[in-house]
């Protein structure tokens, strides 16, 4: 495929055609191989647009073979161009695109071969759900998160929270493969904006295989289905799962004080090996407030919080909201904010100052602060990690109900007037801020799936740091969200469509 719209490699300027002599055209854009569909276009078009394009170092193909990687037609009877298209290349190459001609005035315009849009394409089949809800192209469901618009809601709960249980399940058993599946198949479904109703319109969606169908099936026929009915009273799993709920216990102490024979919150604390860390003593501490969702109002509330604690430190700092809540999510487990400054080196020391200062209000119930390990000269990172390297801090502050619009969002008759929550600071330099937000914003899955398509479809490495391009051996520098897209080759996802 093509590489990064922005910065096609560096181009020769092509030498004035001497007289006499046929101008072989230079060839900028290998990895493209353009065909025109005669039919409709005519002989005479075609020709000119074949001359355009390789004036402009487009390979245009005559014949068409597995080799081209764009169909362009001038065709608006995308049933008819199909059966035809599908007569001539009965392998049908997975990589093929094909388009209506606006993708071919577009790259000529632009003198390079544009980003493939969903508007550019000739859809396929198209799925028409009952009840006449919006028909989706079912070509247009691509298997990369990135290349899907997922919003906050949510047609096809029924079979997404099963696929959580168990994906959640085969976490608890440290099976990455099948985990991984199930959230990949959640995710594909959470992006149609249809509710499925019959197997057969999942026929062509991506990352749905045998056992994901199985548990659909089940939900189609029963309303429910049995494995994850078997799970949900399996000991074992209700275990983990109330274990894994408290602040700072992962699945591999749930698992142990499970295998200790450990079953319920006070066994735990009544247990003499149990050694709980500082982290876990909170979570139990705060449990109610702490595993009670967060209100978007409480966000908000938090919001000036921050900005107040940030802007006292220096008039420079910036303050923005991120993850769940910048995706537009009513509630979350938490909320995230990156916390900086334009004066570059300064962001090192902000997070301590501002820390202390929440402290000094008597807000700061607790703070796990992780200096920063950044250092540009370890970039790229080869293998993707967990954590970034910025300054970053976990907190729990003491929200008052008083500056929270609309009341706090504790249980009834909760008297306190006030709750504890979780808030996360991330602190990057400014010159790796675009990076950061984007890398914060989540969903986790439509991040993974941004990193597995830069590696996979350009040769790229993505994280929270920085954009490499190994082909190229450089870095691609970005100031917003979009110029990192834009480097990928990808259509713009705005931050409420990724949750994914
Ligand atoms: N993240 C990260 N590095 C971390 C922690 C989080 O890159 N050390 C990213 C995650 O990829 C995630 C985002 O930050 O996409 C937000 O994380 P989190 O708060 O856990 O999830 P949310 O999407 O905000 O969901 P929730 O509303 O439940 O908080
Ligand atoms: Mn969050
Ligand atoms: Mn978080």
């Amino acid at each position: 495929m093509f590489r990064s719209p922005v910065a096609p490699r560096a181009r020769k300027r092509s030498r004035p055609a001497e007289a006499g002599v046929p101008r072989r055209q230079e060839v900028k854009f290998e990895d493209v191989r353009v065909y025109l569909v005669e039919r409709k276009m005519g002989r005479s078009r075609r020709s000119f647009l074949t001359q355009l394009a390789t004036s402009k170092g487009f390979i245009v193909e005559d014949v068409l073979s597995d080799k081209v990687t764009h169909v362009v037609s001038e065709a608006s009877q995308a049933a008819s161009l199909w059966k035809w298209l599908k007569e001539c290349t009965p392998t049908n190459p997975p990589d093929m695109h094909v388009l209506d001609i606006s993708w071919f005035t577009d790259s000529m315009k632009e003198g390079r071969p544009v980003a493939v849009e969903t508007r550019h394409l000739i859809q396929d089949t198209v799925l028409t759900s009952p009840e006449g809800s919006t028909p989706t192209p079912v070509a247009a469901v691509s298997q990369y998160a990135c290349q899907r618009r997922t919003s906050i809601e949510n047609n096809n709960k029924i079979f997404t929270d099963a696929f959580e249980v168990l994906a959640e399940n085969y976490e608890f058993n440290e099976l990455e493969g099948p985990c991984l599946a199930f959230r990949r198949a959640a995710s594909v479904l959470k992006s149609l904006p249809w509710a499925v109703r019959r197997m057969g319109e999942t026929q062509d969606l991506p990352c749905l295989g045998e056992h994901t169908k199985a548990v659909m099936e089940d939900v189609l026929e029963c309303g429910r289905s049995f494995e994850v009915e078997k799970l949900l009273s399996d000991e074992r799993y209700q275990t983990l799962k109330l274990f894994t709920s408290v602040f700072g216990v992962g699945p591999k102490t749930a698992d142990k004080w499970y295998r200790r024979g450990l079953r319920s919150f006070s066994d735990a604390l009544a247990d003499r090996s149990v050694h709980l860390n500082r982290m876990q003593e909170t979570g139990f501490l705060h449990y109610g407030d702490i595993s009670r969702a967060v209100s978007k109002a409480e966000a908000r509330s938090l919001r000036t919080i921050i900005d107040g604690a940030a802007c006292a430190i220096t008039p420079s700092a910036v303050v923005a909201l991120t993850g769940g809540f910048r995706r537009g999510k009513e509630f979350g487990h938490d909320v995230d904010f990156i916390v900086t400054t334009p004066e570059l080196g300064m962001e090192e020391t902000l997070l301590p100052k501002i820390i202390d200062g929440l402290k000094k209000k008597g807000i700061l119930l607790y703070c796990d602060y992780q200096a920063s390990t950044f250092d540009v000269a370890n970039l790229p990172n080869q293998r993707f990690e967990a954590m970034d390297h910025f300054a970053k801090c976990f907190l729990i502050l003491r929200l008052e109900g008083r500056g929270v619009e609309g009341g706090l969002h504790t249980a009834e008759g909760d008297v306190r007037g006030w709750r504890a929550v979780r808030v996360d600071l991330v602190s990057p330099p400014m010159d790796h801020y675009a990076f950061a937000l984007l890398g914060w914003t989540g969903s986790r899955q439509f991040e993974r799936d941004l990193r597995r398509f830069a590696r996979g479809k350009r040769g790229m490495l993505l994280d929270n740091h920085a954009l490499y391009d190994k082909t190229k051996k450089e870095f691609l520098a970005a100031t917003t969200e979009k110029d990192i897209f834009a480097h990928l080759g990808l259509e713009y996802i705005e931050p409420w469509q990724r949750n994914a």
